[in-house]
């Protein structure tokens, strides 16, 4: 699915295969494995604690991968340093503290774009395309956007670099639900305009029904791997994250 071939080989656009890391002392993740095709959007959900951010800066490295193997585009990227990373086109957007609030719309955007060394203001017009309420007022300070923008903020602020590939930690968290149908609105937009999305979400019903493929994590390790329709129908699935 979405792969390409090379020297007769699959491959796809991102693979995590036996990632194993951990904060200082304590192991989180015991070898968890995830793989991303060209243009897919994958699912992760699981308990709290059970390791998704982790696996998300485990992949942008901004956590160590002890063990394992981390491939992007066919580059082995795992000790790479994160603007390395970002810069080949794997973004990142964290579950808080996702934009700079002093900052306006606008140099939000710019910060986004700072280690692009051509003229991207032409991608800040495609941003208020894909975004229509941050062109309104691109010089509005980011923290008196609603949740909802500054949740629509951080993601176009990590599309500035033009990734193949965004890894988005709960973008709906904490948003009534008319925003929260509004942000998952705009991700199927981003993923239509090209871009393949890794999804953390607690809304597992709304996220895998828009995926291609999910991941159940538990307790750091894979629980569970199928096309996103497939886990919705799972009882085990239905029962402990969708609600009963
Ligand atoms: N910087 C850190 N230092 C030490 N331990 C951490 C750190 N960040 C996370 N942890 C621990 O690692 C474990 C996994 O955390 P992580 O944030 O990856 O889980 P999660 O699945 O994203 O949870 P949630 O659904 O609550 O966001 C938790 O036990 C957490 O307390
Ligand atoms: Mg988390």
């Amino acid at each position: 699915m979405g792969a390409q071939c090379k020297g007769g080989r699959l491959l796809a656009l991102l693979e995590a295969l036996d990632v194993v890391a951990g904060y200082g002392e304590t192991e989180i993740l015991h070898g968890v494995s995830l793989t991303v095709g060209d243009g897919e959007i994958v699912t992760i959900i699981g308990p709290n604690g059970c390791g998704k951010s982790t696996l998300l800066k485990a992949i942008v490295g901004l956590v160590r991968v002890r063990t394992g193997r981390v491939t992007f585009r066919g580059s082995a990227i795992a000790g790479w340093p994160p603007e390395r990373i970002v810069r080949g086109g794997l973004c990142y957007v964290p579950q808080t503290s996702n934009v700079f609030a002093s900052l306006s719309i606008r140099e939000n955007l710019e910060m986004g774009a700072f280690v692009r060394r051509d003229d991207y203001r032409g991608r800040i017009d495609e941003m208020f395309r894909l975004f229509p309420d941050l062109g309104l007022r691109p010089g509005q300070k980011a923290g008196s956007l609603s949740g909802g923008q500054r949740q629509m903020l951080a993601i176009a602020r990590a599309l500035m670099l033009d990734p193949s590939l965004v890894l988005l930690d709960e973008p709906s968290a904490g948003l009534s639900p008319a925003m929260v149908g509004m942000v998952f609105e705009r991700i199927r937009e981003v993923n239509q305009s090209g871009v393949a999305v890794v999804l953390v979400e607690q809304n597992a019903r709304e996220a895998l029904s828009m995926s291609n493929r999910g991941y159940v994590l538990v307790a750091g390790e894979n629980r569970l791997e199928d096309a996103g329709e497939d886990l919705l129908n799972n009882p085990e699935v239905a029962s402990l994250y969708l609600g009963g």
